[in-house]
C-alpha cells in the first residue's frame, strides 16, 4: 500500500476503475467492510484520512475525535487498500475555502438542524475529494444514512462521473452499530445504548410482521430507548429519496434515530422497503478492532 500526502500524488496512482472510501480515521469493521465492497468492483482501491474541520459543529468534538494513523495505514493495507490518501491539513484547505457546496431540503430534518454546517461541510470535503482524486467509484456506508443520501444527490446535481455505492451497517455481536465515538463509551454508557439498537430491531420486526404507521415505528423505537438512560433527539422514518418525514411506510425509507449516552452522541438505522423488508446489517461474531481485541 502506497500512503500519499497530496492529490496529484493520489491521483497519479490511480491504474484501471479506481474505488475511493472516504473516512476520518480510527477504524473499525464497517469502514474495512467499505473497502471490501470498493476492493470487490475496483483495479485499485484508495482510501482516504482526513479529519475534516469544516464538518464539526462543536469545536471539543474535534479535538477529541479520536486517532490512530498507523493503526488505521496497517488495518487498510490488511484489508486489500492500494492507496492511502492521508492530506496534511493544508493540502485540502491552503487557504479558507471561499468556494463551498451547499445542500438545501435534504437537511432540513434529523441531522441537519441540530447539526448547523455539518452537511456542508461534509458535502464540500466530498466535493474535493472526489475533484481532486476522480475516482470511478466511491463507498459510503448506511449508518450514515442521511449523508448516504445527501452525498449521491451531491454527485448526480453536480455531473460527477462517479458511482456512489451504500454499503450495510457493520454491528458489534450485541447489536451496537460499530462507530469510532464508541471508544468513548464506559460499561454503563454502552449497556443504555443497546437500547437504540434494540429499539430498531424491534421497530424492523414490526415492519417485517406488516406494520407500516411511521408514528408506530418510531414508537417502537421510541419506547426501547425509554427504558435506558439514553438522551433521546429524535427517531424519524425518512423518505429514502429526499430524507422527508414519511407518515405511512409505502416507499424505500430508512428508520433512523440519534440519542446520547454520557458524553457521546450516537446515530444508527435501519432501512425498510415498502414490503416491510428490513436492512439491518450484518453482525461481527467476535469483539471489534476499535478495542484492540482483533487477533
Ligand atoms: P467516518 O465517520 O470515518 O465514516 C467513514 C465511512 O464509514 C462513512 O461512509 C460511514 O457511513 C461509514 N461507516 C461508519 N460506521 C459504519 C458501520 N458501522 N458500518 C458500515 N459503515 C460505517 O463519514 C465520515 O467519516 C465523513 O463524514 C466523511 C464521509 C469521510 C467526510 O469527511
Amino acid at each position: 500500500m502506497r500512503v500519499v500526502g497530496t492529490f496529484a500524488g493520489a491521483r497519479s496512482l490511480r491504474a484501471g476503475i479506481t474505488g475511493l472510501v472516504p473516512t476520518m480515521g480510527y477504524l473499525h469493521e464497517g469502514h474495512l467492510s467499505l473497502v471490501g465492497i470498493a476492493r470487490e468492483r475496483s483495479d485499485t482501491v484508495m482510501a482516504s484520512l482526513f479529519v475534516n474541520p469544516l464538518q464539526f459543529d462543536d469545536p471539543s468534538d474535534l479535538d477529541r475525535y479520536p486517532r490512530d494513523f498507523d493503526r488505521d495505514a496497517a488495518l487498510l493495507e490488511l484489508a486489500g487498500c492500494d492507496v492511502l490518501f492521508a492530506p496534511p491539513a493544508a493540502e485540502v484547505y491552503p487557504a479558507p475555502p471561499l468556494a463551498r457546496v451547499v445542500v438545501s431540503g435534504l437537511t432540513d430534518t434529523m441531522e441537519g438542524p441540530r447539526r448547523p454546517g455539518h452537511f456542508d461541510g461534509v458535502v464540500t470535503v466530498v466535493a474535493k475529494l472526489l475533484g481532486g482524486l476522480q475516482p470511478d467509484l466511491a463507498v459510503f456506508g448506511r449508518k450514515d444514512a442521511q449523508q448516504l443520501v445527501v452525498v449521491a444527490r451531491l454527485a448526480a446535481d453536480l455531473s460527477m462521473p462517479v458511482e456512489v455505492i451504500g454499503g450495510p451497517t457493520i454491528r458489534e455481536a450485541d447489536g451496537l452499530a460499530l462507530s469510532s465515538r464508541n471508544v468513548f463509551l464506559s460499561g454503563e454508557e454502552r449497556r443504555a445504548a443497546l437500547g437504540i439498537s434494540r429499539g430498531l430491531m424491534a421497530a424492523a420486526d414490526a415492519a417485517e410482521a406488516g406494520e407500516r404507521s411511521g408514528a408506530a415505528l418510531e414508537g417502537l423505537v421510541i419506547e426501547e430507548m425509554s427504558r435506558q438512560a439514553l438522551d433521546i433527539e429524535y427517531a424519524e422514518l425518512a423518505d429514502a429519496a429526499d430524507t422527508a418525514r414519511l407518515l405511512v411506510l409505502d416507499r424505500p425509507a430508512f428508520l433512523a434515530v440519534a440519542a446520547g449516552s454520557g458524553r457521546t452522541r450516537l446515530i444508527d438505522n435501519v432501512w425498510l422497503k415498502p414490503d416491510g423488508t428490513a436492512d439491518r446489517g450484518a453482525r461481527l461474531g467476535r469483539p471489534s478492532v476499535l478495542y484492540g481485541g482483533g487477533d
